[in-house]
């Protein structure tokens, strides 16, 4: 079984992703993690991220392990994960790893849980469920300031709000995989939702279509 969860930054994709993942006993792929690894090693080595055949070599030569370099998720990151996700061969270069997890989850397990921008329209388009997770731009650009603050970082919320302003118009508007709800997805806004009413309504999705 696939579960694809798709959304903009700091919608509750990753918190719910995970509870879900415990609660059935699934693999789970932060597939975030992928294009932010790749934005770190090109920073790392000095290179630009606006270098597309650099962003290729490195998207290619991606290990598993790289998914646990040390501050993948300081805000420059993203802005960075944000622009070499924009190139196609890049994204090319991930499709079969993401697909191979979701096909045949690590450890045996019955299921896959992904969280992403494309799972449920371009990764796995016959993901069993498919769930859009969204909230106010406002309200996450105040979970986004709190987890920052969480890790030691000196943030300033206005300026947490205009980055991620434009890093949703981005994502929203490139050409390839934009993030986007798939037609079949429903949606969840978690604006007014706490953690375990967001897990309470995936599970409610997950269960009229599963019998779980
Ligand atoms: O944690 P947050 O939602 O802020 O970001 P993320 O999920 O770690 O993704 C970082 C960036 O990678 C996003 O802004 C997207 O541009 C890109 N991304 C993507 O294009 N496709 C995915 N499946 C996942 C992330």
């Amino acid at each position: 079984m696939i579960i694809a969860i798709d959304g903009p930054a700091a919608a509750g994709k990753g918190t719910l992703a995970k509870a879900l993942a415990v609660y059935l006993d699934f693999s789970y792929l932060e597939t975030g993690l992928l294009y932010r690894a790749i934005a770190k090693k090109i920073l790392n080595e000095k290179g630009n991220v606006n270098d597309i055949a650099f962003a290729e070599l490195i998207a290619k030569n991606l290990r598993p392990g790289d998914l646990e370099i040390e501050g993948l998720r300081a805000e420059i990151i993203g802005q960075a994960a944000s622009k070499i996700s924009s190139i196609l061969g890049v994204r090319k270069e991930l499709e079969q790893f993401q697909r191979n997890f979701a096909n045949n989850p690590p450890n045996s397990k019955s299921g896959a849980i992904l969280d992403g921008r494309d799972i449920g329209t371009v990764i796995c388009p016959n993901a069993n469920i498919k769930i859009f997770v969204t909230a106010s731009i406002e309200i996450r650009a105040q979970r986004r300031l709190k987890e920052l603050q969480n890790l030691g970082a000196e943030v300033i919320y206005a300026e947490i709000l205009a980055a991620m302003i434009e890093r949703d118009r981005r994502d929203e508007r490139r050409k390839v995989a934009p993030l986007a709800p798939a037609k079949d997805a429903i949606t969840i806004d978690t604006s007014l939702l706490t953690e375990a009413d967001a897990f309470d309504s995936a599970l409610k999705i997950i269960g009229s279509k599963k019998n779980l």
